[in-house]
């Protein structure tokens, strides 16, 4: 069977759908699980669907994709603008990787302009709320077919 795409979510994103709804809207990451699980049906893959609020837990997930994981989609939140261990960790990935934001954030503060993992991304999407984790899961497709 082929190997899942994970989509792996930073702090704070468990409380998408309750936190700043103005910012990053009603949704929730639950549903965000069902609109990709049943659209990576439709385009004939599996997703896996993780979130944390710990840098090494993250880290150990992109580990264990070495191994297990066809591409990563990947919203790391604010580790996006602070982490080098998440670049490196992904630079040790040899699939694909996509970055997802839900907010624009080149129109937000000018310390969410600048993305680390941007270094390794295969491509970036921002400012497309939730449909930005769908957006990236077609070009996923694409990039594996
Ligand atoms: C975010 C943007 C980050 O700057 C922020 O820290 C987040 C979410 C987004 O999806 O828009 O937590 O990655």
């Amino acid at each position: 069977m082929a190997k899942p795409i994970y989509i792996l979510n930073g702090p704070n994103l468990n409380l998408l759908g309750k936190r700043q709804p103005e910012i990053y809207g009603h949704d929730t990451l639950d549903d965000v699980a069902r609109s990709c699980a049943a659209l990576a049906q439709d385009l004939g893959h599996v997703t896996e669907l993780f979130q944390s609020n710990h840098e090494g837990e993250i880290i150990d997930t992109i580990h264990r994709a070495r191994d297990l994981a066809a591409g990563i989609i990947i919203n790391p939140a604010a580790y996006t603008h602070t982490s080098v261990a998440i670049l490196d960790a992904l630079n040790a990935f040899d699939g694909p990787v996509l970055e997802v934001h839900i907010s624009n954030v080149h129109k937000r503060e000018s310390f969410r302009h600048h993305s680390y993992v941007s270094l390794r991304a295969d491509g970036v999407i921002a400012g497309f709320g939730v449909q930005g984790y769908e957006l990236a899961l077609r070009r996923m497709a694409v990039l594996l077919a």
